[in-house]
């Protein structure tokens, strides 16, 4: 296309879009018209290309690939056969290959750039699961805001999270990325993880896309065996996976990315019931699907097509928008329209989503409005970040048990000994999910007890792990065997007063791919934990973990135990200031822990059965070797104060249900209190679980004060969803439960009849 005429549709695009490029999304009709004058411009092929996504590759500053696998890529971004791409990050390389697809391409439509912005970029914030566990949504969006400040600084417009899979097994090693087993507390947590990504409106380059991920049912793998078979009813469907991503798309997500699973037997990428049915028909979603890597070529493997031709047409006629890291589109696809398999109103309208993205985001515009390498260095691990980075966590961290009064630790004049690996590891705490931060740049809890010049003898105890794995795809290698650093730790530990314990997973025990048949304290530190136990009983366990664990003997054992997850760059600053009650904690269990591995699936929100217990006999629903009851139930965490619940009231008033519950701080310091209203729905045409959370309210008390904490509850949320995704409100007794964990017992009941 010639020099003028390309100016002459740039200013169509320009002028007939800028007005609306601030616009909120969705757009208006206005960048519609926009789209449709250059869909009219495109060929097929390059209407195909804003379909495909390839991940980074040569490094786009240094010489262009001559040969070799990158060279058909890079021509495909000189002819415009590429609409984004993932892992190209760096305001360099970003505006590097923003300029050769800008200026070399027929039509310079600007790229995507897209990046796992999970749980932070340099800085690193807590895992999701964690932050889960504080139930605090306004500290859970300024975390997703610092994660996008960092990722749009450097060059990246496009976040690949909120990862909102529901997940009841913990063997499942990617429940660390999610927000646990409720769909109510999911479903918030989900939308402030989007306003933080995406901001009030996209002409700020510091605010981006965001992912509602991995559509559907992933996080019910079974056995909890990563990529595993999903086989879930249509119940579970709409009743526990579903809100997530509905509150999500509500709340203006602007992609969704397809899951690995099969729903129904189908690959969920060649879902016509998830995608088209579900999220763009019924859910009215404006946004784009994007397939996880190599989800659609995966089609094969899960024997559903035979071929990428058949990949292309069996994904593009679902909707699936963009596909990433297959090659099916790129190069099947037309070939498919040729043939009659798709029409090329099917392929308008993936591209019509993908470009309105684009205007959304400004980059017709601008093209290079995320590439402005001050804000990079300005905003890359900005101290401000630090200080969200911290306090995230210590409001991530759950207190499971306290007795002795070991917490908060009293150093002056105490002999203290700190005993694990993991206290001097500076990378587990990062997590998994954290490509974009420096290895080995959390601080550890050593270095926390020295900048708080706590004074301590160390020992490692024994090694966790053989070397020193720091890189997302090694594998690690527990040490089982060598146990020759306990010797040491059991002598500083019996001359000491308090014994800390930071015992737990390596940090990449956890994530995709890292799923684990068993529970436990990886290698040694079971047998290090009831060494030292054995020795000196004033011992406190700091559990690090990106899930939850089977530590039943240490909660029959240890007297005091302080969850604090994988807590992110300011890893050991925050776990001292809870540690030395300069924070007390007001964490919450986002999901069950169990006894044992063998009781999973374990969740709070499960069904009556018809032989619910404990009973004499033997014939209810129980083990006869192990109990059926969780270790820590959903919701439950303690705190250094204590509080109490009182005069729990109820009324109707037209749509809503109005909660009233009394609560007071008994005990003698502040303290946060996360009170949880829970309703039960005694009788039903389709059975309720035994308890459903339906509020939660997040409040500071100070030591003797009260506060009236009331729950507006609209009624449609005494409803469920039949198999059909229908809301069903029906009349009938439900009992009310308000307290500090699911096993609440302050309740009410209310007779609903519908009007
Ligand atoms: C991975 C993950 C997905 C991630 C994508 C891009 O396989 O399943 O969550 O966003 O690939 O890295």
């Amino acid at each position: 296309m010639f020099l003028f005429q390309r100016i002459v549709l740039f200013l169509f695009l320009y002028l007939s879009g800028a007005q609306y490029l601030f616009a909120q999304w969705p757009l208006s009709d206005s960048t519609e018209r926009a789209i449709d004058r250059l869909l009219a411009a495109m060929t097929l092929e390059e209407k195909i290309g804003q379909m495909n996504q390839y991940n980074g590759f040569w490094d786009v500053t240094g010489p262009a690939p001559k040969a070799g696998a990158d060279k058909f890529k890079y021509d495909h971004f000189k002819q415009g056969l590429v609409g984004s791409v993932l892992n190209v990050r760096g305001v360099t390389q970003v505006r590097a290959l923003q300029e050769l697809v800008v200026k070399q391409s027929r039509l310079g439509i600007p790229l995507l750039f897209g990046f796992d912005a999970v749980h932070g970029y340099n800085t690193v914030l807590p895992i999701p699961l964690a932050e889960a566990a504080s139930w605090d949504l306004p500290a859970i969006e300024r975390s997703a805001r610092v994660s996008a400040t960092e990722a749009a600084a450097s060059g990246i417009n496009w976040t690949f999270a909120p990862m909102v899979d529901i997940s009841r097994d913990a063997r499942w090693g990617r429940v660390m990325e999610g927000a646990g087993e409720d769909p109510f507390l999911g479903a918030k947590i989900a939308v402030a993880r989007v306003k933080g990504f995406q901001g009030n409106d996209f002409s700020s380059p510091f605010n981006i896309l965001a992912t509602a991920k991995h559509f559907a049912g992933y996080g019910f793998a079974e056995g909890g065996r990563d990529y595993n078979t999903v086989d879930v009813n249509a119940l579970t469907l709409h009743n526990t996976i579903l809100p997530p991503f509905y509150a999500a798309v509500n709340g203006g997500v602007a992609s969704v990315m397809n899951s690995f699973n099969i729903f129904n037997g189908v690959p969920a990428t060649a879902s016509h019931f998830l995608v088209q049915d579900i999220l763009k028909r019924n859910w009215k979603f404006k946004g784009v699907v994007v397939s996880d890597w190599g989800s659609g070529i995966e089609m094969i493997d899960h024997g559903f097509a035979e071929n990428l031709s058949q990949v292309a047409s069996l994904a593009a006629n679902a909707g699936s928008d963009v596909d990433m890291e297959s090659y099916a589109y790129v190069n099947h696809l037309s070939e498919e329209v040729r043939k009659g398999n798709v029409s090329i109103a099917t392929i308008d309208q993936s591209v019509r989503r993908v470009l309105r993205l684009k205007f959304m985001l400004g980059l017709f515009k601008d093209p290079y409005k995320y590439c402005d390498s001050t804000r990079e260095r300005v905003y890359s691990m900005h101290p401000e970040h630090s200080q969200v980075a911290r306090d995230m966590a210590k409001r991530s961290m759950v207190l499971l048990k306290n007795e002795k009064q070991l917490l908060p630790l009293v150093e002056k004049g105490k002999k203290i000994a700190v005993i694990g690996a993991l206290a001097a590891d500076k990378n587990s705490p990062l997590g998994n999910w954290r490509l974009a931060a420096k290895d080995s740049s959390a601080v550890s809890l050593l270095e926390g007890f020295d900048a708080a010049s706590i004074s301590y003898q160390y020992a490692p105890g024994v090694k966790l792990v053989a070397g020193d794995p720091v890189h997302f795809v090694q594998e690690l290698a527990i040490n089982t065997t060598d146990t020759s650093g306990m010797a040491y730790a059991i002598s500083i530990a019996r001359t000491a007063d308090i014994v800390v314990m930071m015992l737990g997973e390596h940090g990449l025990q956890s994530g995709e791919g890292r799923s684990r048949a068993q529970l436990n304290l990886p290698g040694l530190q079971q047998q290090v934990l009831e060494a030292v136990y054995a020795v000196n009983p004033n011992v406190v366990l700091v559990l690090t973990t990106g899930r939850p664990l089977a530590i039943t003997w240490a909660a029959e054992h240890i007297p005091a135990i302080l969850l604090a997850w994988q807590p992110g760059s300011q890893s050991g600053h925050a776990i001292t200031d809870v540690l030395l009650g300069k924070y007390n904690p007001s964490g919450k269990l986002p999901m069950t822990f169990p006894r044992s591995d063998s009781q999973l699936p374990i969740y709070y929100n499960h069904f009556s059965t018809g032989r619910p217990g404990p009973k004499k006999e033997v014939f209810w629903s129980h083990y006869i070797d192990e109990s059926h009851a969780p270790l820590y139930e959903f919701g439950f965490g303690k705190s250094y104060t204590h509080f109490s619940y009182s005069d729990l009231q109820l009324a109707s008033r037209g749509d809503t249900v109005v909660v009233q519950v009394n609560l007071t701080n008994t005990g003698s310091v502040v303290g946060e209190e996360v009170a949880q209203l829970y309703i039960h729905d005694r009788f039903s045409s389709i059975v309720r679980p035994i308890r459903e959370l339906k509020g939660f309210k997040k409040v500071q008390l100070a030591p003797g004060v009260s506060t009236t904490i009331t729950f507006e509850l609209p009624v449609s949320l005494l409803g469920y969803y039949n198999e059909t995704g229908t809301l069903l409100l029906e009349p009938g007794w439900f009992d009310f439960y308000v307290g500090g964990s699911s096993a609440a017992t302050l309740s009410t009941s209310f007779l609903y009849s519908k009007k």
